[in-house]
């Protein structure tokens, strides 16, 4: 099979297939596969250089639809957020589907990537969609696609689902409370039947996909209330992680700190060193609402404040005006401090709420426009 046959002086790649008469071979027939050798090569090439494209273009697809976050991107180690990571390592290695809560901003998207990269799908991709991001009507033709023509508006080509970019890899479906019902209804089907029906087509499609899924709302209480479908809820929540909320893992604050002030001095070039005791006070007293999210943002602002050296409780003094600050000795603004930043905040509402209209902005706030232009300067808003 396959050999080169040199024929009347010309080299053939030809198969030969003995012809049998009971055991006895009677003749043979000969296939020729290329007239030249020089066409075998030339197609040999062709397949080695295919192969090498497949391989480049397979690497882009996991760069675009891969996980980029590990269990090793997850930082910090009370002993609240090492039980998170363990049992989410623990989930990982199985096939089920996994539902991650927690407050807003306790990084619930990180554990999803960490799951993905540590399963056995790993090498598949990791298709993460925002269910509150994309508007109702649109939610279902992104998860299940729907074939050419299917209604008015649909592309000739029609368009492949989520659902169907994720087969052999996992899907993660983020704000999975803000899914509408009749889509909830679609997806419950997918999970039972294992399988896709594009939108306007008549048969359905074999699909093998990990659901993995986020909320910041209570799920079950919804559920409870109607307001979530509870046979969905049930399928989803097979395993279930909780994040924990920063306040409850003060101990962490330190090490995070320390990786947003080294991201923040690597991206904006500043020396930012570290973090002096009394503003180290400042964010243990704090009770962090807005979770990690929150404090990444304030450190942020406080390195972007102190440009250089030690990160002070002066750099702080948006942490120090808050309400909701648990309330000590060191954590007490100056009276300065807490009217700057209360004029700021004000100020930006005004803006925002004239649609970034100054003349307007100085009319809610009754005041005007010269002391309006002077304190934006001295505010320094932009
Ligand atoms: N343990 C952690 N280590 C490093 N970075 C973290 C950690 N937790 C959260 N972050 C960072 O904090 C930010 C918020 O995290 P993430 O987006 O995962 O929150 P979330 O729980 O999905 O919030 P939401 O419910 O609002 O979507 C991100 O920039 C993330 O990288
Ligand atoms: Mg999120």
């Amino acid at each position: 099979m396959g050999v080169v046959w040199n024929v009347n002086g010309q080299d053939l790649v030809v198969s030969r297939l003995p012809v049998f008469d009971g055991k006895h071979i009677r003749g043979a027939m000969m296939i020729i596969l290329f007239r030249r050798l020089y066409d075998a090569l030339r197609f040999g090439n062709r397949i080695v250089g295919a192969d090498t494209q497949l391989g480049y273009y397979k690497e882009q697809v996991k760069r675009l639809w891969g996980a980029k976050y590990s269990f090793d991107s997850i930082i910090g180690n009370s002993l609240v957020l090492m039980e998170a990571k363990r049992m989410a390592w623990d989930i990982a290695g199985t096939n089920s589907p996994v539902l991650i809560t927690g407050e807003t901003g306790t990084g619930k998207e990180l554990f999803a990537h960490a799951i993905h990269q540590d399963s056995p799908r790993k090498d598949g991709p990791f298709v993460v969609i925002n269910c509150a991001a994309i508007p109702d009507n649109l939610v279902e033709s992104e998860l299940f696609g729907y074939e050419p023509g299917a209604f008015t508006g649909a592309t000739k080509e029609g368009k492949q689902g989520k659902f169907e970019l994720a087969h052999n890899g996992s899907i993660f479906l983020d704000e999975v409370g803000e899914l509408p019902v009749n889509v909830q209804a679609k997806l419950l089907r997918v999970l039972q039947e294992k399988e896709i029906e594009k939108i306007g087509s008549s048969s359905s499609k074999p699909i093998n996909v990990r659901i993995i899924s986020a909320s910041n709302l209570d799920l079950e209480e919804m559920s409870r209330q109607g307001k979530f479908r509870e046979d969905l809820f049930y399928r989803l929540n097979v395993f279930s992680v909780r994040v924990p909320p920063l306040r409850d893992r003060l101990e962490d604050i330190i090490s995070l700190s320390d990786l947003f002030i080294s991201e923040f001095n690597r991206d904006a070039g500043t020396g930012v060193r570290g973090i002096d005791e009394a503003a180290r006070q400042v964010l243990m007293n704090y009770n962090w609402p807005g979770n990690v999210r929150e404090l990444k943002s304030a450190i942020e602002r406080a390195c972007l404040d102190a440009k250089a050296g030690m990160i002070r409780k002066e750099n702080l003094f948006f942490i120090t005006c808050k309400a909701s600050l648990l309330l000590s000795e060191e954590s007490l603004p100056t009276l300065k401090e807490a009217r700057y930043e209360a004029e700021r905040n004000v100020i930006q509402r005004a803006l925002e709420l004239s649609g970034g209209n100054r003349v307007k902005a100085c009319q809610m706030l009754d005041i005007n426009r010269t002391s309006f232009y002077n304190k934006l300067k001295e505010l320094d808003i932009k």
